[in-house]
């Protein structure tokens, strides 16, 4: 255990006295009422089996949850389903073929694309016959490495109507990242763009496709690249001697039939693979499996965002890299029939009013994003959204990190108008699908606060024992049963799986989330952040020895360690302290800048440090493990806290000697 909340934090989280009531129209009108809770923690699988008739099921099943090998769970045993025709074909045979699911729009001003269910099923189908044409088969993985176009949404559903295992990766990663994850569960197909557009600019992603290729040599397991021709950018064309390597995407699937039988599938199968960071430098690949994902996907979508599919307008500003926009993109929102926007581009382009601009033309109603957007938004100033109409509002949500309550009372009156309620929710990649967050009819929101496990879930704060902390008090947040929407496994570790969530509290039962928690004197739960080496950069989850093996890999570098240190706009921020090579010397005068680009190029932008320390030493316990917390204090300008268990306490002097000689921060 690295860190508890400390008793200053917690302090300062108790004088937090503002709360929001549901507005009285929302509340008599509310998806889910206050008696759910008691109706699901009576009998939760019954719960979810009311939960689980949102979804067409090709075959019944038989049984709720087989929980008898934990924590290997399988839900709605015996059932099969096919999850592109839930999130499709049936809006279709329904009669609302007509209805636009997505409102695209592109970065550049006046590219916009509107796509009916009809038309989505339509290219789906194509999709999915030129998947199964370059002989893709169930069970098979497929990479998407692409922009936020429609073509996402459709490859992603084409690999879920075959069966196919898609592994998104986010098109900031990296070359070195997008191998990595290719190979570990080998992909036999990528679908990438030529670029697409960000920050007023065609940026290119095929390059780190080929790169990629070349990484992973001629036993790669990559057999074609499918292309999408996104901005026309010039693009080198592979081919391996047997064959074409690279296709394009408009041949491939532009010619294929709109006919195409969706197969049902296992409740179990699985649907995709999500890497994230874990305590290692190697990322995690998290299964989502088909049945339990797309319930817990479906229900939270409705009963958090209170859905009303027939005239609500859903947008949420994740990328499909992640896995909010796996669950609140795609399968949630789609499932459920919703109208959506989709936006490809950054929140400033061309302008700084771009977002507000967006929710006064489609009139979107709910709107889903991070308190790191928010924060920006604060600095900017009201005047750009006071100059949009935003009236079409009525729902708020936030994702990624804790929201600080000044950004939460902002979001709510300045975008909001003080009319909409607003959800801070709280998941991982690992739960699949909201687990604590506020139900809109239901509670007063407090600002900060993700207050209580939706039903159906069961959430606590636990000390080092597994015992419940009384109100008042913070400990670790644990998810005390399983939920349909849970990770199944690690891809190729169960091992790994069965140590990192379930071990800890093994006695128990516990999934352990491995964030810190207060569970406030009404019993209401504020999350802390994380407890291990994982740092939150901009919602996103970074691992701190990924980043130091990036650095170590270059050169000049001998030793290094990087801690999450706090950060006004994005949350946290990566901070390095590098040792060098002797034979480096100094490493000269752009040493700083030339580390920072490494990582940049090693993992991707959003890893980039924001500062680099070279220093003498590293503070280490007499075991050589690398004493974070005193390095966050440095990097956060604390006096450094206790240092009896370094094996040689004069560390911390050099290393703040160093840095008062002026090496650091560019
Ligand atoms: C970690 C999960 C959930 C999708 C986006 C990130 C932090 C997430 C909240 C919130 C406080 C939050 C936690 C969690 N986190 N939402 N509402 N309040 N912290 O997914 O990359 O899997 O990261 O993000 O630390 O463990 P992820």
């Amino acid at each position: 255990m690295t860190d508890q909340p400390t008793q200053e934090t917690l302090a300062n989280l108790s004088r937090e006295e503002r709360r929001f009531e549901p507005p009285a129209e929302l509340a008599a009108h509310a998806n889910l009422t206050a008696e759910a809770y008691a109706r699901a923690e009576a009998d939760p699988e019954a719960f979810w089996a009311e939960q689980a008739q949102r979804i067409s099921w090709a075959q019944p099943y038989e049984q709720v949850l087989d929980w008898s090998n934990p924590p290997f769970a399988k839900w709605f045993v015996g059932g099969r389903l096919n999850a592109a025709y839930n999130c499709v074909d049936r809006h279709v045979e329904a009669g609302r073929g007509d209805k636009v699911a997505l409102h695209f729009v592109g970065e550049p001003l006046g590219d916009t694309r509107d796509l009916t269910y009809a038309q989505l099923k339509d290219e789906v189908s194509q999709a999915a016959n030129a998947l199964e044409e370059l002989g893709v088969e169930a069970g098979d993985r497929v990479a998407i490495y692409l922009p936020m176009i429609p073509e996402a949404i459709v490859a992603m559903l084409a690999c879920a109507r075959i069966g196919a295992p898609h592994t998104v990766v986010f098109g900031g990663f990296s070359a070195d990242a997008l191998a990595s994850r290719i190979e570990d569960c080998g992909a036999k197909l990528v679908i990438t763009a030529d670029g697409g557009y960000r920050r007023g600019a065609a940026s290119a992603l095929k390059p780190a496709v080929d790169e990629a290729l070349v990484k992973l040599g001629d036993e790669g397991p990559v057999e074609h690249v499918l292309v999408v021709r996104r901005t026309g950018q010039d693009v080198a064309w592979n081919a391996k001697a047997d064959g074409g390597v690279d296709v394009w995407w408009h041949e491939v699937v532009g010619e294929s039939s709109t006919e195409h039988v969706p197969q049902a599938f296992d409740a179990e199968h699985p649907l995709y693979v999500m890497y994230t960071s874990g305590t290692t430098g190697k990322p995690k690949g998290i299964l989502h499996t088909t049945g339990g994902y797309l319930v817990g996907a479906s229900y939270t979508h409705w009963a958090v965002f209170d859905l009303k599919p027939e005239t609500d307008v859903y947008w949420c500003t994740a990328d499909i890299g992640w896995v909010t926009g796996h669950s609140y993109i795609v399968y949630g929102p789609l499932a459920n029939g919703v109208t959506q926007v989709l936006y490809e581009g950054t929140p400033d382009s061309p302008e700084r009013g771009r977002w507000w601009d967006i929710i006064e033309q489609h009139e979107v109603s709910i709107f889903y994003t991070a308190p790191t957007a928010i924060r920006s938004f604060m600095k900017q100033g009201r005047e750009i959204p006071d100059a949009r109409d935003l009236s079409s509002l009525r729902l708020l949500g936030s994702v990624g990190e804790p929201i600080n309550p000044e950004a939460y009372v902002w979001y709510r009156s300045v975008i909001g108008g003080d009319r909409t309620p607003v959800v801070d929710t709280w998941w991982q990649t690992e739960t699949g699908a909201i687990m604590i967050s506020p139900l809109p009819g239901v509670t007063a929101g407090k600002p900060g606060s993700a207050m209580t496990a939706i039903p159906g879930v069961g959430a606590d704060v636990v000390d080092d024992e597994g015992r419940p902390v009384p109100n008042g008090s913070g400990g670790l947040l644990v998810l005390t049963r399983p939920w349909p929407s849970m990770l199944r496994t690690i891809w190729g570790d169960d091992q790994r799986f069965v140590d990192t969530y379930w071990s800890r509290f093994k006695e128990q039962g516990y999934y352990f989330a491995g964030d810190g928690a207060k569970r406030d004197d009404d019993g209401d739960l504020w999350v802390l952040g994380r407890v291990d080496d994982v740092m939150n950069v901009s919602g996103h989850r970074l691992s701190t020895t990924e980043i130091e093996s990036a650095l170590v890999s270059h050169p000049k570098v001998a030793e290094a360690a990087v801690v999450g240190a706090k950060d006004e706009d994005t949350g946290q921020a990566v901070c390095a302290f590098v040792i060098l090579r002797e034979t480096a010397g100094d490493g000269g005068a752009d040493i700083v800048a030339e580390l920072r680009q490494h990582v940049r190029k090693e993992i991707g932008p959003i890893a980039t440090p924001r500062q680099v320390m070279v220093v003498p030493e590293l503070p280490k316990t007499r075991s050589g493990k690398i004493m974070r917390r005193l390095l966050r204090d440095v990097a956060e300008n604390r006096e450094v806290g206790d240092v009896t268990t370094l094996a040689d306490a004069s560390v911390m002097n050099l290393i703040s000697s160093g840095l008062g000689a002026g090496k650091g921060e560019d």
